[in-house]
């Protein structure tokens, strides 16, 4: 069978449904490959190298199975035949009239943005490495509008502060902007309605904000639902305690089927810093920030810069259509099982069947729902049971380990001979300090404090090299463990020092 890869009839649409890499992996699953003249121009991707990896350059909507990023404009589906598969992004559940089309056509449409989210699916899911490079492009649009460092400085000209990020939506896009301003050295906050999402926020180095609501619910399906007037309220006055105190707001909020949910109000926009910027991620599909525009960048009277950009994908052309693709090929993998150049669709595949939107002149769309599993489902919590539940767990376990370590201490002390008593109890006050002063410190700031502990690793190791020739074997062997325990801070140290340095080596 023949693969025809579209030229982008959309105005500003700068990626393309397949790469030269990926044509190549479509001739070895053993197709043909017709491809539009010009349809990687844009994203850097010439005829001649289409031409290398063994496409045809020719008129691609003519082809047995045609590939585009988005639905083909009027006069592409014109020069398509009945029995044709399309495989592009279709949004079904907001473009009826374009299904009765495609039927009416005798045109059989996958539509990529039905792709389940279910782990066997991944591969295929455009939305998702769309949205993570979205995340991405979303902070880096924000560095560019905001014109001041991300990570805090000290230098002979002065201090400047660390930006600080708001992560409103911690979904595929929310995750990587987290990572990617995290990355940059701005301290990271973000907050979603589904309390599973904490871990991933701070294991990004981020701090998850939790809105102490009881409609907070582990979600089975990896995405939230509408959320209550006591949740959207709680969230509201979380938003206007953050904003005055944020540099950088990326708003990424969506419930799949539903407009997108509005959480900052033009008033809370009013109160953020001049100079500060807002990344509207939802803008496209009504926005998650009153005042932002599709499309367009706003600067609101008191300075703050919104921005509405619904192409961020497209921002980054060449990596989005190698993401797409990829996915296209993975699909095509799935759905060519003699791997002979035949594409077969397996109506008793879930995928297959979820991405079916017209077949045999009927429209196919809904299908039927899908048991996902992108999240274990709750035990049958109760209202806001879970995260407290856990807190309460943890609160007695700690509440435990100190009782114990406190009677370890007190009859340490009790035993001790009377000169030690003193270092012993300074000793035992430094580990507890030391606890909750290092537990606290922002991963942003990790390497300054490694570079703290080293010093003290040093006057440990001198205070010990004086102590281990006293005589008394008792001191020895303390004064040894500390020289072992501090080495191995201070070695460790420069042994990570290298492991990054070489990362920048040139060899
Ligand atoms: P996702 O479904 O993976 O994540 C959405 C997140 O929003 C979920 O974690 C959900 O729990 C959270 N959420 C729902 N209601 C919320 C509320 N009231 N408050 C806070 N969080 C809430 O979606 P994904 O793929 O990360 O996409 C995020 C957004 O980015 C979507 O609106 C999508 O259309 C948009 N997008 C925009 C692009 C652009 O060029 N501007 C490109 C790609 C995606």
């Amino acid at each position: 069978m023949i693969i025809g890869v579209l030229k982008e009839a959309a105005a500003g649409e700068s990626r393309v449904s397949a790469t030269p890499s990926t044509v190549a992996r479509l001739i070895a699953l053993g197709y043909a490959v017709i491809v539009d003249a010009d349809a990687g121009a844009a994203a850097h991707f010439t005829d001649e190298a289409y031409a290398g990896a063994g496409a045809e350059i020719g008129v691609a909507a003519g082809a047995d199975i045609v590939m585009g990023i988005n639905a083909p404009s009027v006069q592409q589906l014109d020069a398509m035949r009945s029995g044709t598969t399309l495989i592009s992004i279709l949004g079904p559940a907001s473009n009826p009239a374009l299904l009765d089309d495609l039927a009416h056509r005798g045109i059989t449409a996958l539509a990529m943005d039905a792709v389940p989210r279910i782990s066997r699916a991944q591969s295929l899911d455009v939305l998702s490495s769309m949205a993570n490079i979205a995340g991405y492009r979303a902070v880096i649009e924000a560095a560019n509008a905001f014109g001041r460092f991300f990570t805090g400085q000290v230098t002979a000209a002065g201090k400047v502060p660390p930006a600080k990020v708001l992560v409103a939506g911690v979904g595929v896009a929310g995750l990587a902007a987290i990572g990617t301003a995290g990355g940059m050295g701005a301290i990271v906050c973000a907050t979603d309605p589904r309390p599973e999402v904490a871990d991933q926020v701070e294991s990004l180095g981020g701090e998850y904000l939790a809105v102490a609501s009881a409609d907070t619910e582990v979600s089975a399906t990896g995405y939230a639902k509408e959320m209550s007037q006591d949740y959207n309220a709680r969230a509201a006055a979380l938003y206007a305690q953050q904003l005055p105190d944020t540099d950088i707001l990326i708003t990424t909020a969506l419930i799949p089927g539903r407009p997108a949910p509005r959480l900052v109000t033009a008033p809370m926009v009013a109160g953020m810093r001049r100079g500060s910027v807002v990344v509207d991620m939802a803008a496209a599909s009504g926005g998650n920030v009153e005042g932002s525009v599709p499309g367009e960048v706003v600067v609101t009277p008191n300075g703050v810069t919104i921005i509405g950009y619904t192409d961020l994908p497209g921002r980054m052309a060449s990596q989005a259509s190698q993401f797409f693709g990829t996915n296209l090929v993975n699909l095509v993998t799935l759905m060519t099982p003699g791997k002979d150049g035949i594409l077969e669709l397996d109506w008793d595949d879930v995928v297959q069947r979820s991405i079916t939107v017209t077949r045999d002149g009927e429209v196919t769309w809904p299908p039927p729902p899908v048991q996902v599993s992108a999240a274990a489902a709750a035990p049958a919590p109760t209202a806001a049971a879970p995260v407290q539940a856990k807190r309460v767990v943890s609160t007695r376990r700690r509440f435990l380990r100190v009782s114990v370590a406190s009677v370890v201490l007190l009859l340490l002390v009790a035993a001790s001979p009377a000169a030690l008593r003193v270092h012993l109890t300074v000793f035992a006050l430094a580990i507890v300090i030391g606890y909750y002063v290092i537990g606290s410190v922002h991963h942003a700031l990790h390497t300054p404090l490694m570079s703290v502990t080293n010093a003290i690793s040093g006057i440990i190791v001198v205070g010990a090299l004086l102590q281990i020739g006293q005589g008394v074997p008792a001191i020895t062997v303390i004064a040894f463990v500390a020289i072992l325990l501090a080495s191995v801070n201070v070695f460790g140290g420069f042994a990570v020092t290298r492991r990054m340095l070489s990362m920048f080596s040139k060899s």
